[in-house]
């Protein structure tokens, strides 16, 4: 069901009308049963259920090749589901994809930029593409421009920009135009620790101004800082869903004790966790630890117990590359 364009707006600009229809709905995007099986017979989404509600962020974690670019991808229209149904702001993405898609602003995973554009110009022409006309997209990418910085870049081209700058021209070219949902694949990935700072609060301030987000990510901070809601997919299922608070209650052991074997100096800082906090005082007294650290169970915690492994953090990622 679509709700009709608010009468008090005027409804011949396709970025009103999209704001009126999405008006009317809670839910961002729903996924109901989805599958999908690749033509070699990989089954990467088996049967994913999952709703963003409107105004929220959530944040997908995963082993790599777990099945996140690949939901992503389907959201966006990108492929098609074997089975079961997404619907974004009640469009159905196969019945639909276009105007589903033109709720989007959407950053892959991997993507090519036009090297030889400017950089206004790139936004400019995505902005057209997101049905704004001339003058309305000129003031989109100026807009865009000014919240990620790149004013002073603006007539720089593509190919001169460093992979930090590049990687906000991505996000940029989501954002432009303001459209409501926001999917983004690893969209910090590669930066240093201050560019994704402000790449956070380049989305804090898009939520604040009503966007909708769903993300994938290799940074478990990433994760606790900026999403309402995490769920983590292994091999193709959503095998947690929820808010930090609500993974971690989970836990079996919530309590996590942080200290120096004294026995041993060189090694390194050994972490036990404990159901309870008696327990944990407990091993306190008979290991006669004078310096150690409590903590409540982190996401880390979950996704260690959740998916059997260690995350892929930045650290690993800094080792494999
Ligand atoms: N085009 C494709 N054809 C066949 N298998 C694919 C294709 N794309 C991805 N896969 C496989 O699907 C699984 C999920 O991949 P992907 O969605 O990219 O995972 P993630 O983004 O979590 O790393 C992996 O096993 C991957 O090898
Ligand atoms: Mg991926």
């Amino acid at each position: 069901m679509i709700v009709p364009a608010d009468p008090l707006l005027a409804v011949d600009s396709p970025a009103v009308t999209r704001r009126s229809v999405v008006r009317g709905y809670e839910v961002a995007v729903s996924a109901r049963r989805l599958v999908k099986r690749y033509k070699d017979g990989t089954e990467a989404n088996r049967g994913i259920n999952i709703d963003l509600r409107r105004g929220e962020v959530i944040a997908i974690l995963g082993p790599n090749g777990a099945g996140k670019t690949t939901f992503l991808r389907q959201v966006t229209t990108e492929l098609r589901p074997s089975s079961g149904r997404i619907t974004v702001f009640g469009v159905d993405t196969v019945r639909d994809p276009e105007r589903a898609r033109q709720m989007m602003g959407i950053a892959p995973q991997e993507a090519g930029l036009f090297e030889s554009l400017r950089v206004r110009d790139h936004l400019e022409l995505f902005a057209r593409l997101k049905g704004l006309s001339r003058r309305a997209a000129a003031a989109a990418a100026a807009k865009t421009m000014e919240d990620l910085d790149l004013v002073a870049d603006a007539n720089r081209r593509v190919r001169t920009l460093s992979a930090g700058q590049r990687r906000r021209i991505l996000l940029g070219l989501a954002l432009v135009g303001h459209p409501p949902l926001l999917v983004l694949d690893e969209p910090t990935t590669g930066l240093d620790p201050a560019a994704r700072r402000a790449m956070w609060n380049i989305l804090r301030r898009a939520v604040g101004n009503g966007a909708s987000v769903i993300l994938s990510t290799h940074y478990m901070e990433e994760a606790e800082r900026l999403s309402d809601r995490i769920g983590i997919i292994s091999t193709g299922r959503l095998i947690a869903f929820g808010t930090l608070a609500e993974l971690t209650a989970c836990l079996d052991c919530r309590y996590r004790l942080t200290f120096h074997d004294s026995s041993d100096p060189s090694a390194d800082l050994c972490v036990e966790r404990y159901a309870t906090f008696g327990e944990l005082q407990a091993e306190i007294a008979r290991r006669r630890l004078s310096e150690y650290s409590i903590a409540g169970a982190t996401l880390e915690d979950v996704y260690l117990e959740l998916v059997g492994e260690r995350f892929p953090d930045e650290a690993a990622q800094g080792e494999r590359r």
